[in-house]
């Protein structure tokens, strides 16, 4: 692919309306949401989506999250029974995505879809990421901003390592609060958790007074996000370590791990642990290479509440690589 100069724009009015244009014109720009930075593009043109996939090297054609501003636009796009409804009532905005029944002509490019009959949506809650949509006016199509198969970007500067030279414009809006991908459902009986993410399970559960169907859902099509092998650091990783080992680097969770290299959260908090998980991995994936370490060694997490999405990431990151 052709080096493109990467602006790097400010989250302020400038840096909001260059966005609004380059998106207008067919470009692509990550930018913030509350989970990671997404790699956006106009939802409705898909020389633009298209361009999503070439720059992440994403091997095939996956169906993406449309992100909008509001319920409005959002019922303008999918359709939304009561159950729906009351998800989206209670989580957003926020780090869920909807998977629900695509509206006919609604103008978005068959490749966010992937030909499916329905679409996955959310209202991301980051302040930046809702101006930069309401000033857009329209859908945008994102996954996460690195490249497929690398770990998830929760700062401007990931992004800068993984697509600097490959995207129109970053636009730095700091670090994301919650730092792991939204939760997936698709509403129906029962509801079926595609995805754990930002909103635990339980959560979602005590909204819906009913149990979720916890199963990656056999229709649901193959994505990077369900793949074995993901958020991949370049060195091994080895899971549920308790004790620090001579040729690795050691991201412990808890007080037990006070050797640790780097502590996802030291008071065993989730909510700090999801935050700092990928940025950390990055973190010792950069050091072990300068440090000549063969891998990183994790402590065992918790699998309730957020636990269940960091061990679910970090389940997929020490998966054998293809
Ligand atoms: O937090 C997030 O969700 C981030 C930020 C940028 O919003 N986005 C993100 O997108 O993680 P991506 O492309 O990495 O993940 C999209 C996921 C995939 O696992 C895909 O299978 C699923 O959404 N998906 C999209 N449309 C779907 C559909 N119609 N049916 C089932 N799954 C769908
Ligand atoms: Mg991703």
């Amino acid at each position: 692919m052709q080096a493109l100069k990467t602006e790097n724009l400010l989250p302020d009015n400038a840096g909001v309306a260059r966005v609004v244009e380059i998106w207008r014109g067919g470009g692509l720009v990550a930018f913030p949401t509350e989970t990671v930075y997404g790699l956006g593009a106009d939802a409705r043109n898909s020389t633009a989506v298209a361009k999503i996939y070439a720059a992440k090297s994403r091997p095939s054609f996956n169906p993406l999250i449309v992100h909008v501003a509001d319920l409005e636009m959002a019922q303008s796009i999918a359709v939304f029974d009561d159950e729906a409804l009351k998800l989206a009532e209670a989580f957003w905005p926020g780090p869920l995505s909807l998977v629900l029944p695509v509206r006919e002509n609604t103008g978005l490019s068959d490749l966010v879809t992937a030909g499916l009959d329905t679409v996955a949506i959310r209202i991301p809650k980051n302040s930046l990421a809702q101006e930069l949509l309401r000033a857009f006016g329209g859908p945008v199509a994102a996954p996460s901003a690195n490249r497929s198969g690398k770990i998830s970007p929760t700062s401007a500067a990931h992004v800068v390592e993984e697509l600097d030279g490959l995207i129109d414009a970053i636009v730095d809006g700091g670090e994301c609060s919650v730092g792991l991908e939204s939760t997936i459902l698709k509403p129906g009986e029962p509801t079926a958790l595609l995805r754990h993410g930002g909103v635990p399970k339980e959560a979602i559960e005590a909204v819906l007074g009913s149990a979720l169907f916890d199963n990656e859902n056999p229709d649901s099509p193959i994505s990077p996000g369900q793949l074995a092998s993901h958020y991949a650091p370049s060195v091994a990783v080895d899971l549920n370590v308790t004790a620090p080992q001579t040729n690795a680097l050691w991201l412990g969770f808890g007080a037990q791990a006070e050797a640790a290299d780097c502590n996802l959260s030291p008071s065993g908090n989730l909510t700090e642990a999801a935050t700092n998980l990928f940025a950390y991995l990055r973190e010792l994936d950069q050091l072990a290479s300068q440090k000549g370490k063969a891998k990183i060694i994790v402590s065992p997490i918790p699998n309730t509440g957020l636990g269940a999405a960091i061990n679910d990431r970090l389940t997929r990151s020490a998966a054998p690589r293809p």
